[in-house]
Formats: C-alpha cells, structure tokens, sequence
C-alpha cells in the first residue's frame, strides 16, 4: 500500500493544522497505535464493522471490500487501530468527485468508520479521523466529505457542507448529516455537486432509504 511514513502513530499526538481552526482535542487512550491496514487484517477489519454497526450490515464489510483497490492505487486511505495486538477500530476515506463548474475535483469521502463497542468512547476513532486527516493533507487533498451526525464529526472541524454551498450526491442523504471538512488546499472555486463513487452506490449505501416509500 502506498502511504506516507510515518504510520504507527500514537493516539494523543501531532494534532494537524486546518483550514479554518484547531481541529482536534487531545485523545484519551494513549496506548492505541493507528497504522495502515494490511491484508491480514481484513477478516478483523469486518469484524470490528459487524461488532460497530451490527451484524445485519455487512454491506458495510462488503463496502470495504470493494474500496480497497482505490487505497491500494494509493488514492484513499484504509487505518487501523490496534489495542495490545488486537484491531479496535477502522476507518476508509475514498475518493470521489466535486462537480465544480471550472473541473472535476478529486476529494475523499470518510466511510466508513468503526469501533468496538468495548473500546468506543476512548478516543479511538478520534486517533483514526485524526491521522487519516493528517495523511491527506499531506497529499494535499482540499476536501474531504461524509455523512453522519455533526455531534461528532464538528470536533473534527467538518461543517454543514450544505451551508457551505455545496449539493449533496442524494436528496435521501438529511442535510445536517452532510459535511465537508476544507483542507488547506481548499480553494473558493471548488464548489458543486459531490459525486458519490460507484461502490456506494451497488451497495446502496448513500443515506437513507424511506421504508414507507
Ligand atoms: C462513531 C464511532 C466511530 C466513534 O468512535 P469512538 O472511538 O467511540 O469515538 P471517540 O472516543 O473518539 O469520541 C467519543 C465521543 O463521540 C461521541 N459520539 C460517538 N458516536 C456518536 C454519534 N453517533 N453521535 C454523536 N456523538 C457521538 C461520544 O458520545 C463521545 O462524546 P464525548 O467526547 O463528548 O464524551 C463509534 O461510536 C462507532 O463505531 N459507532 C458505530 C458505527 C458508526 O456509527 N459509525 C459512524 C457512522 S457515521
């Protein structure tokens, strides 16, 4: 795989400048190393996935399965956490599109995250959000979207991208579940429409679906 050294990061350290603030406070657990997947970690990484988001969503598994390739081109980002020997959480950024008026921009989606409901509320997946970010902005990525509740991922510095100006890949997506993080590439023109890559839409994972529809 093809990521930027050094991996093995110690929770806790290095927090990375932003675009706009200080993004993160300071983790919990000291002793949880955030490295680069490795393929004898797949069959963990699912089962951190099914032990997160319960066992009735391995398409969340299956999602990770087909966005490996994009990581192994070195064009997103699959981590681990991993607690005395044993992997606790994951975390995939991807790569999508902005549909910008000038081109096409090339920016990440973080999807999907996951920790062990033992290890959560101990800074886990705030050690993995934290380094991934640091690896993009390294790569000098501008943007990075996700879905998911802003009471979390705002301590992180992602914003309403609603608000920002930006469309959102699917009116099933909530607005305030639709964030953008600016990186420090980010540029005043790139504004549009996020174009979901395919993966997430063969496993119908792009917001919700009505069940009364
Ligand atoms: C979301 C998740 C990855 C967070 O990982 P974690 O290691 O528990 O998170 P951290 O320890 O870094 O942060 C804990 C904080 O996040 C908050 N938090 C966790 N999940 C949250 C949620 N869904 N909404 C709002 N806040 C949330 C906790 O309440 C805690 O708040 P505090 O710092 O004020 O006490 C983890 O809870 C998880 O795997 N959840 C199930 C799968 C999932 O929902 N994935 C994300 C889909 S968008």
């Amino acid at each position: 795989m093809n990521f930027e050294p050094p991996l093995g990061q110690r929770a806790g350290m290095s927090p990375v400048a932003s675009h706009d603030a200080p993004l993160f406070a300071p983790t919990m657990l000291a002793q949880v190393d955030v490295r680069a997947e490795a393929m004898s970690d797949w069959s963990a990484v699912r089962a951190v996935h099914l032990a997160a988001f319960g066992a009735h969503r391995q398409v969340v598994g299956n999602l990770v399965d087909d966005l490996r390739d994009a990581v192994a081109r070195g064009e997103g980002l699959s981590l681990v956490a991993e607690e005395r020997e044993q992997i606790v959480g994951h975390v995939l950024f991807s790569p999508s599109l902005l549909d910008a008026p000038k081109r096409l921009v090339p920016v990440q989606v973080l999807s999907p995250i996951g920790v062990v409901p033992a290890c959560q509320k101990q800074g886990v997946g705030t050690a993995l959000i934290r380094r991934g970010l640091e690896l993009l902005i390294g790569r000098n990525v501008p943007l990075v979207f996700l879905e998911g509740p802003p009471a979390y991922y705002s301590r992180f510095g992602f914003q309403s991208a609603a608000d920002l100006g930006f469309r959102k890949p699917s009116l099933r997506i909530p607005d305030a579940a639709f964030q953008v993080l600016r990186l420090p590439t980010y540029e005043p023109w790139m504004t549009g429409t996020l174009v979901y890559t395919e993966a997430f839409w063969r496993h119908d994972l792009v917001g919700r679906r009505d069940p009364k529809a």
